[in-house]
């Protein structure tokens, strides 16, 4: 009898393995594995979406040799959310369209696809925005670093702080560019909370300067970020968004805030109650140093309670164990799946992986984009 019980109750929760199906929210995914999203600069103009990189996305659509999901590279919500050259956006009819194109190439290899919605905020140049203005953030005070123009490298712009009463219009534009989400066929979106754009820049008190409602203390920061993501989920369902949030990283001149465990526990608290299909997490310095700063991650996952995406230099084994061990409930690869079409396949089989070429990461064209080899041909 005993033995008995102990089995049944194993048998109705059986070990979850990084290639077994899960579903998030509303969406059913065939596995665990998940594209990391990857700003690729090839959008035609128009920033609108174009034939090769439905082609991309479909080489790593097929959850039996690719992704259980993928996440868009990162997609402006407005002009003014743009940050680099040639990113697509999610605002215009054309861009609908183009998307439209891969969410069906995706869907027809049985592939799964969310659009990781992007408000870049500071970290942006005169030269891509409407009429040469600044750009917008929580501050006045510029990042150090760079970003990629027409010509090339170039500093970012000094930005000017957004206006008490324009912050509604920007949350207002989070709620549109995702129902436009929808219309182009996508499963969901991630609100991209990560990183040093616009959201972390609210966020952190060693960008925010504010002295209104958006500032000072953590429950003024964690205000926007709680307001885009009501306003999302208002518009598409809870069960429908995710969140990409990267508590520690020091990506994009986003300093340390002073106590990062509080300020993300909260913000945390503030999302538990939406639902959402899932909570993205980068661990560490994104692409560097997973261990730069302390942070314990799974206070924050007790708190969310709902599906756990983590992400950031992970191997094979590494993602085998996460999820495993019950740490993960989703592996997310970014560089693995640029040089990997069929990634899924190889973690599978423990095959080789390719080796990404950094110097075709961002622009160009199919060269180091829809070339790299899948395992048969290798
Ligand atoms: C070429 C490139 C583009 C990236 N673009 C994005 C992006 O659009 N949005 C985002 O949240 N992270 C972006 N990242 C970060 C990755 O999603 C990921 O966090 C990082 O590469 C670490 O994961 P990995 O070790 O599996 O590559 C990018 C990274 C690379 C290398």
């Amino acid at each position: 009898m005993q033995n008995l019980l102990q089995r049944s109750m194993k048998s109705t929760r059986p070990m979850s393995t990084l290639f077994d199906p899960i579903r998030v929210g509303d969406i059913d995914l065939a596995s665990r594995v998940v594209m990391a999203p990857l700003t690729r600069n090839r959008a035609s103009a128009g920033r609108v979406p174009n034939e090769l990189m439905a082609r991309y996305y479909a080489q790593r659509a097929d959850p039996a040799t690719g992704a259980g999901l993928i996440i868009t590279e990162a997609t402006q919500i407005s002009p003014m959310g743009q940050g680099y050259l040639d990113t697509p956006g999610l605002y215009s009819p054309e861009q609908v369209a183009g998307w439209r194109r891969i969410t069906q190439a995706v869907h027809a290899r049985g592939g799964r696809i969310v659009v990781q919605l992007w408000h870049v905020g500071r970290i942006s140049h005169v030269s891509l925005l409407p009429d040469g203005q600044a750009p917008v953030s929580s501050t006045a005070r510029a990042a150090r670093g760079k970003t990629y123009i027409a010509g090339g490298f170039a500093d970012v712009s000094a930005p000017r702080a957004l206006r008490t009463d324009e912050i509604a219009g920007v949350v207002e534009q989070y709620r549109q560019s995702a129902l436009l989400a929808l219309e182009a066929g996508f499963d969901g979106v991630e609100v991209h909370a990560a990183n040093g754009y616009l959201i972390e820049q609210f966020l952190r008190d060693s960008i925010n300067d504010r002295t209104d409602g958006y500032g000072g203390d953590i429950a003024g920061r964690t205000r926007f970020l709680h307001e885009v993501m009501q306003a999302v989920c208002g518009a598409i369902g809870g069960g429908r968004t995710g969140i990409r949030l990267s508590p520690v990283t020091p990506a994009n001149d986003a300093g340390p805030d002073s106590d990062p465990q509080a300020l993300y526990g909260h913000a945390v608290s503030l999302l538990a109650p939406l639902g959402l299909s899932y909570l993205h997490v980068v661990e560490g310095a994104t692409g560097g140093q997973r261990d730069i700063a302390p942070f314990d991650y799974a206070a924050l996952r007790r708190r969310f309670g709902g599906p756990w995406m983590v992400n950031n230099g992970y191997t094979r084994a590494m993602a085998l164990d996460a999820v495993a061990s019950g740490a993960a409930d989703l592996v997310a690869f970014g560089k693995p799946f640029i040089a990997n079409p069929d990634l899924g396949r190889r973690l599978r089989e423990d095959a080789p992986l390719n080796v990404p070429d950094n110097k075709t990461f961002y622009g160009g064209g199919a060269a180091g984009y829809t070339d790299y080899p899948a395992l048969a041909a290798a």
